[in-house]
């Protein structure tokens, strides 16, 4: 993996070339010349323009059975959506590249990385976050299994492990441990609660 070294003051100073000065380089260019891309210094030296705000959609979306009217950026990810716009926080955002299963929540039943989809394309399906399973006072059977079980520590990964280990309940995982695990893959946890999780969806499951 690539490091990043920090620079002290002096050997940023020693390897930093000093500025050149704007008026004499646009001056030393001839008339009619032109830099290695073909622009002209002149153009080469102006400041970056402020980008226009972006232009915004209205998106419908159907979150743990209520519905929602937003005017999205059209690149907005379904996590930003959920997170940002409609402040339904236990979606978490780990990686926001599709490699640690945080962001997990069911579209039509079915379990998906929020942070890999645009919000725009889930207009009219049925979505589901950890606010729509359970609640304080009444935990879906697998929430309740992972207290029991102790099936997490910091409890950053939880919510995406829980979305993701109700929606195996209705796929066709086989019966071991192993086959748990292969299912919960996609699902990472820093603090290594695995073990606990694995015995608290056996348990919901009846495999235990
Ligand atoms: S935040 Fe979506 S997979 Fe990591
Ligand atoms: S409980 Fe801490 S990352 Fe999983």
């Amino acid at each position: 993996m690539q490091q990043h070294v920090p620079q002290t003051s002096n050997a940023s100073k020693s390897r930093t070339p000093p500025a050149p000065d704007t008026k004499a380089r646009e001056s030393a260019a001839p008339e009619g010349a032109e830099g290695i891309n073909g622009s002209h210094a002149a153009e080469v030296l102006a400041p970056p323009v402020a980008p226009a705000s972006a232009p915004t959609t209205p998106v419908e979306l159907t979150v743990n059975g209520k519905n929602y009217s937003m005017s999205l950026d059209p690149r907005t990810t379904l996590l930003d959506a959920l997170r940002d716009h409609l402040h339904l926080t236990g979606t978490k955002k780990g990686c926001d590249h599709g490699q640690c299963g945080a962001c997990t929540v069911h579209v039509n039943g079915r379990r998906v990385n929020s942070c890999l989809c645009l919000a725009a394309n889930h207009e009219g399906d049925q979505i589901t976050t950890i606010e729509g399973i359970g609640s304080p006072e009444n935990l879906h059977p697998m929430q309740a299994s992972f207290v029991e079980c102790d099936g997490y520590q910091c409890g950053y990964c939880t919510s995406g492990q829980l979305m993701s280990a109700v929606a195996l309940l209705d796929e066709p995982v086989g019966p071991s441990d192993a086959d748990v695990r292969e299912a919960m893959s996609g699902n990472l946890c820093r603090c290594g609660a695995y073990q606990n999780i694995v015995m608290a969806i056996q348990a919901v499951r009846g495999k235990a």
